[in-house]
């Protein structure tokens, strides 16, 4: 019978060979943050809609072809398309902000949107995030734009450029849009019927269409940069100066708007050439004007995401490292009742001081007990039968190299194991090094 349920376009299955890679990124991701003072926040799958027409925008792509939205009992609800929605109106209702300030919470989360499939882009896709609420300083863009950047170091990413741009504030915003407005006015036979639409209400979508076409006419529209007012470019400079004096490379791009509408004052974006099309590992900015909109008192705050499907592209493609599987520490093949018993009960000490312990569980023979033993790459096997059981004795082998030493089967087994496994370490230690002093 052939399963005729497959997973539904645009979402993947992590398995179990490939977890480590994931866990290598999440751990990295978490230390970095806590580093930076910042504290894990877990928030819902779903929320009501009406959060993310609020502050992703009515008129943004996401907001207005991606949505999961669903209506349950009358209320409208959506998956996630994001984390920053969610995450603020959790320290919002939670009261968060009235605590010490910044606030400072990062998250790892799945969000869904609607979008067509290809490498990179999934419809439903995870996320390592963060926000920071209450400063509105340029020190804490810089601060926040470091920690990404010691995120993607720390696992290893070569030539990942960092884009900055200011979008400005609602002031300097709607001089810039009165020139877009004229600017795309002149060329509106040929903008999609969503950009026509956008034309009134928010011209600087225009500037994000996926649309080849809009795209093409928006290569030459005017640039924000060039109407910033006295305190968003006094911002913006400031940025600069702090990110060089942390050394870290960035290039202004005045063509980055970022999909999303909260955005005010810095937005950036970490992008890599090395993957195609979906080259943005990471994206994030400030957004002074949210806090405020969904009903909280005028709070400056900025944040980030990154999707880790595709630092997992780019970490495959560059061959950086990730952490070791774990491995199976024991096995123990038995023969007979009274053995599995005893090998039920030193696995359930070993595993309570951290051990990965295992023994049959489906009744086979000795000799395909020792094969599986083989086949999941466990470190060390015992045999036990009736005559092991009689003289309290086992032999524990080695698996890679293939030497038994015979230990007691009694209370001190587990101190036995655990001195044999410390040298096993040591002795794979010394190896690496004379190695190394042959290669020197
Ligand atoms: P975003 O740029 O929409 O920003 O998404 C952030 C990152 O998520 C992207 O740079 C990309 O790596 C990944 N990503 C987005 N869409 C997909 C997709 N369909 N498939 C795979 N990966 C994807 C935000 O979501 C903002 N909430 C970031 C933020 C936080 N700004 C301030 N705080």
């Amino acid at each position: 019978m052939s399963l005729n349920i497959k997973r539904p376009n645009g979402t993947e299955d992590i398995l179990p060979s490939d977890v480590h890679k994931w866990h290598t990124v999440e751990k990295i991701a978490r230390e970095t943050a806590e580093s930076f003072g910042f504290s894990e926040i877990r928030i819902p799958t779903f929320e009501n809609t009406e959060l993310f027409q609020r502050s992703v925008g009515e008129t943004t792509d996401v907001v207005q072809k991606e949505m999961y939205t669903v209506i349950a009992k009358e209320t409208k609800f959506t998956l996630r398309p994001e984390g920053t929605a969610g995450t603020i109106r959790a320290m919002l209702q939670n009261g968060l902000l009235n605590e010490a300030l910044p606030q400072r919470v990062y998250y790892i989360l799945s969000c869904f949107r609607h979008e067509r499939p290809q490498a990179g882009r999934l419809r439903e896709f995870h996320q390592f995030g963060l926000e920071m609420a209450g400063s509105a300083e340029p020190s804490a863009d810089a601060e926040v734009i470091s920690l990404a950047k010691n995120i993607l170091d720390r696992l290893g990413l070569k030539n990942i450029e960092l884009y900055i741009n200011s979008i400005g504030c609602p002031k300097c915003r709607s001089e810039y849009h009165k020139a877009l407005r004229s600017y795309f006015s002149e060329r509106k036979e040929n903008l999609c019927d969503t950009c026509i639409e956008r034309l009134e209400k928010n011209p600087m979508r225009i500037l994000d269409c996926k649309s080849p076409v809009c795209q093409e006419i928006a290569k030459n529209a005017p640039v924000i940069l060039d109407y910033l007012c006295e305190d968003c470019s006094g911002h913006f400079e400031k940025l600069k100066k702090y990110l060089a004096n942390l050394k870290i490379d960035f290039k202004v791009n005045p063509k980055i708007v970022r999909g999303l509408d909260y955005y005010t004052k810095t937005v950036f974006e970490f992008v890599t050439t090395e993957i195609g099309a979906q080259g943005t590992v990471c994206g994030g900015g400030r957004y002074d004007g949210l806090i405020e909109q969904l009903g909280g008192k005028s709070t400056s705050a900025l944040g980030f995401a990154m999707g880790i499907e595709r630092l997992l592209i780019v970490m495959d493609k560059q061959k950086c490292d990730f952490m070791t599987p774990k491995k199976c520490d024991i096995y123990f093949a038995t023969m007979g009742e009274n053995a599995l018993e005893k090998a039920m009960n030193i696995s359930h000490e070993l595993r309570d001081f951290g051990y990965r312990a295992e023994f049959d569980l489906i009744g086979r023979g000795i000799k395909a007990q020792m094969k599986y033993a083989n086949k999941i790459g466990a470190v060390f096997t015992v045999v036990i039968g009736d005559n092991e059981l009689e003289t309290g004795k086992v032999k524990i082998k080695d698996m890679e190299k293939g030497t038994e030493i015979e230990i007691a089967l009694d209370d001190k087994f587990r101190i036995n194991f655990e001195s044999l496994y410390f040298n096993k370490m040591m002795d794979s230690i010394d190896d690496t090094e004379i190695g190394g002093n042959e290669n020197g």
